[in-house]
């Protein structure tokens, strides 16, 4: 099939990606040149494991080219997707003007009858009404008009994409929903099922999903904090409840709040469309704000072990990125953290694998970054984990204690270790929902 994606961002670029690895023919449209030249040089502008090959193996095939102008492509397109962002606005409410863009320039380039277009960008109820309304302002071709939220989670987004879970497809139109199921078909040999719906069920899904699991992240955070002020140990509680297939083990870690471009902003967007039609939103709100005081739950830990004013204490910091696996920062929760602890007067090292050139547009040189773990700790007062990177689960804790400061304190976000056995090593450590263990 001929697919054109407009919008080459995470999900654009790894959906244009695979669609490509598939055996169609697809062009990937970006108004950022500086993206698309640099992809037209073979660099992939975002970290996500296995991408690069796939963009590599791809584009010496012939069947993945990109460019800042889809009109010749949009002329005779099978498929054409939109996955542009569609970030928060000021109220909170999901902003389209992206995809208000797109939808325009689709309507304006259609030169066949029959094109499906597919919104795969997530949009508010009611959006894939617009964009078949912008579409049909320009153009007097029959087209078709899909909703096919997507799924993928950054860091896993190739497995995710090539192995969904389902496929969710809404649309009125049995023609189109038949083109889907072909295009479709090969990533769900193995029985995951493409359900089909109307279109705004199909919307609704996506932030139904995202809210959920958000949902499970502030719940578990609520309940680690209570088990810090009772006593209890959230991750025996955790395997207690998980074990239940009713509550199921997955989206029950505690931490430091969730980030990224999804779950805040869609939380968010869903509570913008409950209040348009007069409904409070209210667990969902309650999972925003619990999410929101989260990030401060680290903050108000080291104020406690250090003092209120940090001027003169120096933090090391593993993490920066939302979530392991990937470079992005949007909504991360390390920024309110670091935010506060930078007003406080602290002095910040920080190492991330993946995200020093992210991180640095957001905090530039008020911060230092190191080149390896060990890089940021000499001296250190304390170490905050942040971020789960595989590499941060077993460090050398001679080398670490060695290296900071007299009486180091670990601040562990993600309780990735065990405090009976830093308390060995000589390290007073705070964590999420498992108490502060003091050094002896
Ligand atoms: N990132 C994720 O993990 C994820 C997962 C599922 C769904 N989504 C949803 O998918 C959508 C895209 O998310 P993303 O993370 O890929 O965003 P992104 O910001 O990484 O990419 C969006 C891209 O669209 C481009 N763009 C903007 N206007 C354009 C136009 N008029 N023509 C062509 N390109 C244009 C931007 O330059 C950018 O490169 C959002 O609605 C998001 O909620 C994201």
């Amino acid at each position: 099939m001929r697919i054109v994606v407009m919008g080459t961002g995470y999900v654009g670029l790894v959906s244009g990606a695979c669609f490509a690895d598939l055996g169609n023919d697809v062009v990937c449209v970006d108004v950022d040149p500086k993206k698309v030249q640099a992809l037209d040089a073979g660099k992939i502008p975002i970290y996500e494991p296995g991408l690069e090959e796939i963009v590599a193996r791809n584009r010496r095939e012939g069947r993945l080219t990109f460019t800042t102008d889809g009109t010749e492509a949009l002329g005779t397109a099978d498929l054409a997707f939109i996955a542009v962002g569609t970030p928060s606005s000021h109220d909170g409410t999901a902003d389209l003007t992206y995809v208000c863009q797109v939808a325009e320039a689709i309507g304006k380039a259609l030169r066949k009858p029959g094109t499906i277009v597919v919104t795969k960008s997530t949009v508010p109820i009611g959006t894939n009404g617009k964009v078949r309304e912008l579409i049909a302002g320009a153009t007097q071709l029959p087209f078709h008009v899909v909703s096919n939220p997507e799924f993928l989670k950054e860091g896993a987004a190739i497995n995710d994409f090539m192995k969904p879970d389902r496929i969710v497809v809404g649309s009125s139109s049995p023609e189109a929903a038949a083109v889907m199921d072909e295009l479709y078909a090969p990533l769900v040999r193995t029985g995951a099922p493409v359900i089909h719906m109307d279109i705004p069920s199909a919307e609704m899904t996506k932030y139904a999903a995202n809210a959920m699991l958000a949902t499970r992240i502030s719940f578990m955070n609520e309940i680690a904090n209570l088990c810090d002020r009772v006593g209890a140990d959230v991750h025996q509680v955790r395997r207690g409840i998980g074990t239940d297939p009713r509550v199921g083990k997955h989206f029950l870690f505690p931490g430091v709040g969730y980030g990224g471009s999804c779950f805040p902003k869609d939380v968010r967007a869903l509570m913008g469309t409950g209040r348009r039609v007069g409904l409070s939103m209210r667990v969902i709100e309650a999972v925003d704000s619990v999410n929101e005081d989260q990030k401060h739950v680290m903050v108000a830990q080291v104020q406690s072990a250090l003092g209120e004013d940090l001027r003169g204490k120096r933090l090391a910091v593993w993490g920066l990125a939302f979530k392991a696996q990937t470079d992005d920062m949007r909504e991360a929760p390390s920024i309110t953290i670091l935010e506060a602890l930078l007003a406080a007067g602290a002095s910040i090292r920080a190492f991330d694998p993946q995200s020093a050139e992210t991180a640095h547009a957001v905090f530039g040189d008020r911060i230092t970054y190191g080149k390896n773990p060990y890089d940021v700790l000499p001296e250190a007062d304390a170490l905050l984990v942040i971020t789960d990177w595989s590499e941060f689960r077993m460090p050398d804790w001679t080398r670490v204690k060695a290296a900071m400061g007299p009486r180091p304190v670990v601040f562990d976000g993600r309780n990735l270790y065990e405090g009976a056995k830093l308390r060995e090593h000589g390290f007073t450590m705070y964590t999420i929902g498992r108490g502060v263990w003091l050094a002896a």
